[in-house]
């Protein structure tokens, strides 16, 4: 088993070093290569997703990404900014399935910006396309206007566009991990208005057929976004495309209190996987030891479970966190009164003491 391990930039390398130290506690068969990508790939080989990395990613059975991206890029071509990376790594090992959990920890509820009602308890599951839509869909760019409201001016535009396959195979995604939980999927859509995703929703109820044991339920993107902070304990499991999973996955992300705890996995047919944080490479407190890295943490017992086959060793990470958070050791971005304020390293350090004392006891 090969695990490619990706940093990246700002906040990316503090917590990918604490993942790296929790997966060595574990003491399993793996081995694990590291590579630039994203503004320090840029810095040092011109390029965000070098070729090197590329095929190191493609080789891996999964790989473990920290973050990209720094302001400092932004004024780059498109083609060189830090995002390119990941959006290059979706598209080359086909990551069309991504599974963002938002789950409010108990210790957590508070952190919230919602009421401690709304959210205590809540545990869904948004799986977002990640690989078509307005993201991917060609033809895009500039050009003069021949029609609309000014013919003749510059305009921009993009494609979206999904095909069957690629709604199915979504739509298979999100049934099946519904089985493992509550039964339910809300596929959110924009029917009312857009071609694409009246198609989506048409394709979505032909695959339900298949899963008459799940309800099944759809929901127009406003409205998904207004239940998300009404009710989201409503939701199970929510399927939708990529650009309104993208929006989506950060609003249910805040209702937990801190996209710092965050994990992530995408997925390609073959369950080879990249798995990430939910939160970006926030330069602003890069390099300050403050971050936290429960997110990347998590990821990695994702990584284990879904693509390297190691669910004991995942457990082991998930319980570790808890007890971690019982313990009362907080990171600056969910710290609140009573609990012991700690940064990076020392968060790591008490996780990888957790896990060692399981281990010891088992
Ligand atoms: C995400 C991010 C990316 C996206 C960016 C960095 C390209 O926002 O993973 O949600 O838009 O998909
Ligand atoms: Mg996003």
């Amino acid at each position: 088993m090969k695990i490619a391990v990706l940093p990246g930039d700002g906040i990316g390398t503090e917590i990918v070093a604490e993942a790296i130290r929790v997966l060595e506690v574990l003491d399993l068969r793996f081995e694990m290569e590291s590579a630039l990508v994203g503004g320090a790939a840029y810095d040092a080989h011109g390029h965000p997703l070098p070729e090197a990395t590329l095929k190191l990613a493609k080789e891996a059975d999964a790989v473990l990404f920290g973050a990209v991206g720094d302001w400092k890029y932004d004024s780059l071509e498109r083609q060189f900014r830090p995002e390119q990376a990941i959006l290059g790594l979706r598209k080359n090992l086909g990551l069309f399935a991504n599974f963002r959990p938002a789950i409010c920890y108990e210790q957590l509820t508070h952190a919230s910006s919602l009421k401690p009602e709304l959210v205590a308890g809540l545990d869904i599951l948004i799986i977002r396309e990640l690989t078509g839509d307005i993201y991917f869909g060609q033809p895009r760019g500039r050009r003069t206007a021949v029609d609309g409201h000014f013919p003749g001016a510059e305009e921009a535009f993009d494609t979206m566009r999904y095909s069957r396959p690629e709604v199915e195979r979504i739509a298979r995604v999100a049934f099946e991990a519904a089985r493992k939980r509550n039964r339910k999927v809300t596929s959110v859509d924009k029917a009312n208005v857009l071609e694409t995703f009246q198609f989506w929703k048409d394709v979505v109820i032909d695959v339900h057929k298949e899963y008459p044991d799940i309800e099944l339920e759809h929901m127009y993107v406003d409205n998904a976004a207004m239940q998300l902070v009404r009710a989201p304990k409503k939701f199970d499991v929510v399927v939708t495309g990529n650009m309104f999973g993208d929006i989506l996955s950060d609003e249910a992300a805040m209702l937990t209190g801190s996209i710092g705890m965050l994990p992530s996995a995408s997925l390609n047919s073959s369950n080879q996987g990249l798995y990430e944080p939910s939160h970006g490479s926030a330069p602003d407190i890069a390099g300050k030891g403050i971050a936290n890295p429960l997110a990347t943490i998590l990821s990695a017992a994702m990584m284990l479970r879904f693509s390297l086959n190691q669910p004991q060793a995942a457990d082991r990470i998930e319980s570790a966190v808890k007890h971690v958070l019982a313990s009362g050791l907080r990171t600056a971005d969910i710290h609140s009164e009573g609990t012991t304020l700690v940064g990076t390293r020392q968060m790591g350090d008490a996780v990888v003491a957790a896990i060692t004392k399981t281990i010891t006891k088992s």
